[in-house]
């Protein structure tokens, strides 16, 4: 999701070498970010000036029920990058995640502590510790509900953007989780302003708001002028506990305290980004498909 963005963001400015483990696009390489030697090799050659990596297991069903799978990527693998990245001299990027909360509180700064609840959480905590151990050099960007990647979205937007699409007239969305939703282009170039800087650190870097499902799905109603043909039922998350059985914080909120500090915060509504990732990807295909 948030690679087409990164490529479509950074590729006017800067020479990219962009890969993934499954190549599913011209502009991508096959590398694996758990084979140190491959990065490594790939790296020396490029010589890049910043190594961010995208790379995760970023289902939570599938990394709850394969932990060590999970660490071995998400973990081992961001720790590959950040060793590559301090031995060059490079800048590390890393993408974490509003998922390192426990939600016990209603909005997160960057200096709450965090205290993952879920195998995802607990691997992309167990990265951020990491990368600050190793490198000299590195920004850890905290995503939220990430939207966007149009065909290879594979997030709530799509998974309701798939029921209209099947014909479903009343939709199920739980109104007791909330979060604060993150579209992958807004975010690129966050990044890309960022990245600019030498304000090394750790940034909570969301979309401004704190949506619950519930609020998103209605939005994207009203947005698909479906409002009047489409019924929500607003439900509780154990509606859903069979499906979605990896534990989730009640707040994914995040507050972008240190980009507002230093003046970097321009990342916008989470509807008015929602509004135009639907317009640019899905407006004419639902608009097509649901009668
Ligand atoms: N999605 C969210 O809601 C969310 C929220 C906060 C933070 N993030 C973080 O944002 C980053 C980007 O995620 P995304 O949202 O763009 O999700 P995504 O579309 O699932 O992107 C992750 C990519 O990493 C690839 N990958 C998996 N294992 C790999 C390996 N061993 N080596 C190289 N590539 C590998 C995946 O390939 P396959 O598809 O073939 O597995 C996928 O293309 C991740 O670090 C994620 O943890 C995501």
């Amino acid at each position: 999701m948030l690679g087409e963005a990164f490529y479509n963001t950074f590729k006017g400015d800067y020479d990219i070498r962009a890969s993934d483990i499954d190549v599913n696009e011209s502009w991508l390489t096959e590398l694996d970010v758990r084979n140190y030697d491959a990065i490594r090799q790939d790296a020396l050659k490029f010589k890049p000036e910043f190594i961010i990596n995208l790379a995760a297991y970023t289902d939570l069903e599938f990394c709850e029920n394969n932990p060590d799978e999970t660490f071995l990527t998400n973990t081992n693998g961001a720790e590959n990058g950040a060793r590559i990245s301090e031995e060059m001299g490079s800048t590390y990027v890393f993408i974490s995640t509003a998922g390192i909360f426990d939600g016990n509180k209603d909005i997160y700064n960057d200096h709450d502590i965090p205290s993952p609840l879920s195998v995802y959480g607990k691997s992309k905590y167990r990265a951020e510790l990491s990368i600050k151990d190793i490198c000299t050099k590195y920004f850890i960007f905290r995503a939220g509900w990430m939207m966007g990647g149009g065909q290879k979205d594979k997030k709530f937007v799509h998974k309701i953007i798939k029921q209209l699409i099947e014909g479903k007239k009343e939709l199920y969305v739980v109104n007791d989780l909330k979060g604060s939703p993150t579209y992958t282009y807004d975010f690129a170039e966050n990044t890309k302003e960022m990245i600019a800087t030498k304000f090394y650190g750790l940034y909570n870097m969301t979309c401004e708001g704190g949506p619950s499902r519930y609020e998103v799905a209605a939005e994207m109603l009203k947005i698909f002028d479906l409002q009047n043909r489409i019924e929500l039922i607003e439900v509780k998350s154990d509606h859903f506990s069979q499906e979605y059985f990896a534990p989730r914080p009640e707040s994914e909120v995040l507050d972008n305290l240190k980009l507002k500090t230093i003046n970097l915060d321009n990342m916008r509504a989470w509807d008015l980004s929602l509004k135009e990732y639907l317009e640019k990807d899905w407006a004419q295909i639902v608009k097509e498909k649901v009668s």
